[in-house]
């Protein structure tokens, strides 16, 4: 029976990506690693290329774009999702790789509502990039009766409405929305408690630290915030 494996790789650093990753790249026929456009590269393909120097052969890059409204968009999907049933059908062992935790955010999990149900693909886990932001840092994200939430940043009143709940806030893709998480930084009083960490385990990583004048304007899209607002009950 054919299997189709939608594989987390971690967030950048190549020595995140599991070992059990490693084995479903090394066996199968193809691994398939999406681009943002054509020829703009694939994330998760240079963090994994070292495992699988000897099996480049086997990568096939896929375009998923996501820009703009669905009916552009969607197409390309669609005839995605076409290539790798076909694939699948043939009884190809096929690997999708995706960044980070394949459950957060991703492509692949989009995916999902474009297969047939015929189709009963794997799920394997992959470091999440938060909880690689918080290692990188030195620090828990929640201990004993804290709670945590992880938020986008598209979403103004779902950050605002976290804080009144959470002790810590994960942030993610907060380059879309720098001014509006300033806006409300300002306003609870919290300018000098965030954090944040871009290009986590990549050569251009940088770490962020709070204060209102180092509070930035732009930011690579890969970068992850962390407000911490509650304290150890312990
Ligand atoms: C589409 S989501 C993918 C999340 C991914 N599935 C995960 O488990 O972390 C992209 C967002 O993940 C975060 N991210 C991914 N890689 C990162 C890295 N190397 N450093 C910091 N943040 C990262 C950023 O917030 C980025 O905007």
């Amino acid at each position: 029976m054919a299997n189709l494996y939608g594989v987390g790789v971690g967030p950048g650093d190549p020595d995140l990506v599991t070992f059990k990753a490693i084995q479903i790249m090394q066996k199968a026929d193809l691994i398939i690693c999406p681009e943002k456009a054509k020829g703009a590269g694939s994330t998760a393909l240079e963090i994994v290329r070292k495992h699988i120097e000897n099996r480049l052969d086997h990568v096939r890059l896929m375009v998923f774009p996501m820009a703009g409204m669905k009916e552009t968009w969607e197409p390309a999907w669609k005839a995605n999702a076409e290539q790798i049933v076909e694939a699948w059908k043939t009884g190809k062992e096929i690997a999708f790789l995706t960044l980070g935790d394949p459950s957060i955010y991703s492509t692949w999990s989009y995916l999902q509502g474009y297969l047939p149900k015929e189709i009963k693909p794997e799920w394997i886990p992959g470091v999440p990039a938060f909880c690689a932001v918080a290692a990188r840092l030195n620090h828990d994200l929640v201990l004993g009766d804290e709670n945590l939430a992880v938020v986008s940043s598209s979403e103004e009143e779902a950050m605002r409405s976290a804080l009144t709940w959470a002790d810590t806030l994960v942030i993610m893709k907060p380059k879309r929305a720098i001014a509006s998480i300033r806006k409300i930084l300002v306003d609870e009083n919290l300018m000098e408690l965030w954090e944040m960490v871009s290009n986590c385990g990549k050569e251009t990583e940088k770490i962020w630290k709070g204060s209102v004048e180092d509070f930035p304007e732009e930011i690579p899209y890969f970068a992850t915030m962390i407000l911490k607002t509650g304290g150890s009950d312990e």
